[in-house]
């Protein structure tokens, strides 16, 4: 596997002081901040087909991390690498049918979900004239959903031309969508982002240096990570002191008939439609699988505390009845 560099894009800025302005959080901090686009790191080129799990619905005990070992979907006894590449298999294989199947999969919920999620964090929002500049870090950005989001609340709604993005994800596949994707923004924002393949739970400190991101953002990918708190460990490393950390994910639903209607949806509908509209089902029943063995919201914001990171009120915001939930935890000044 040769290396190569696996920067798809880079607008690259001057070091420069900044100041967070994402407005769940009032602690301003003064910071220089470095933005870093290239990655040396060897792209992952083998995308393993996963192998048909268990369809049961009732997943295994999630002790798997006990163990040293992890888990892909509702299979137990993986190695961090062998889910890394499985995972990698998975989303390799949906990239083209991604969108698409995100729209048939929620009814168009996601849409709301992800809308919300970048408003409530309010990107670009400065009471300072000219506005402070921010960087984002998009982490599982896959095929860029957040971060144009990020960009078009940042520059049209905030009027803040100097927020910059970082799209990162694991898999050149979605990136590569992402990229396609990026071209129909408008010029000012395409040269405000930035590609970057890299593994969530081992970002390279060459790559991207401690303290240099004002928000990281993680939606919908985190469950997907061989190793989560290896993951927010990262996340807090590369969080200036200040920094949001934010997290949009499925989670549990807290109303029983709800959760019923849900779980038949899910396990019945999506495996079914990923088989019909994208010629995948293993692909799809892991992705439910994979919803099943995300810790609930106390545990998760547990684990966001455990990181280091503080977590304000109750520290989650269930959305749909808990079938996602928005987790936020801020890095110590
Ligand atoms: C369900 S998609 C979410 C994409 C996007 N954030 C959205 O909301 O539409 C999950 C993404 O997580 C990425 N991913 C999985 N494991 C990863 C890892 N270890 N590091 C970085 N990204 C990862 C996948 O490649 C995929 O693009």
């Amino acid at each position: 596997m040769a290396a190569r560099p696996s920067v798809l894009r880079a607008a690259t800025r001057a070091s420069r002081p900044c100041h967070s302005s994402i407005n769940s959080y009032s602690r301003p901090a003064q910071r220089s901040f470095t933005t870093t686009t290239h990655n040396p790191r060897p792209e992952i080129s083998s995308a393993t087909t996963p192998n048909s799990p268990s369809h049961s619905q009732t997943p295994p005990p999630n002790d798997a991390s006990r163990h040293g070992t992890t888990h892909f979907g509702f299979q137990d006894g993986l190695s961090e690498s062998e889910k890394t590449e499985r995972v990698a298999g998975v989303f390799h294989s949906v990239a083209e049918s991604y969108d698409r199947m995100n729209d048939l999969m929620s009814f168009g919920w996601h849409r709301i979900w992800k809308d919300h999620f970048v408003s409530s964090l309010n990107p670009g929002l400065s009471s300072s004239l000219p506005p402070r500049p921010q960087r984002v870090l998009d982490v599982a950005g896959g095929t860029g959903d957040i971060a144009f989001r990020m960009l078009h609340h940042a520059h049209v709604v905030n009027h803040n031309p100097d927020v910059h993005v970082t799209i990162s994800d694991i898999n050149g596949s979605m990136l590569a969508v992402g990229k396609q994707r990026s071209l129909k923004l408008p010029a000012s924002q395409q040269a405000a982002l930035s590609f970057l393949e890299a593994d969530a739970t081992s970002i390279p400190p060459s790559v991207v240096p401690d303290n240099t991101f004002d928000l990281y953002t993680v939606a919908f990918g985190i469950r997907n990570f061989s190793n989560v708190p290896a993951a927010l460990a990262e996340a807090y490393r590369v969080l200036k002191p200040g920094g949001v950390f934010a997290c949009l994910e499925f989670s549990k639903v807290n109303s029983s008939l709800l959760d019923a209607v849900y779980k038949r949806w899910s396990f019945a509908a999506i495996p079914l439609i990923g088989q019909l509209v994208a010629g995948d089902r293993d692909s799809y029943q892991y992705l439910v699988e994979s919803i099943e063995r995300f810790p609930s919201q106390p545990d998760f914001r547990r684990m966001i505390r455990e990181a280091g990171f503080e977590v304000g009120g109750q520290g989650w915001e269930d959305l749909t009845g808990g079938v996602a939930a928005i987790h936020k935890g801020m890095k110590p000044l």
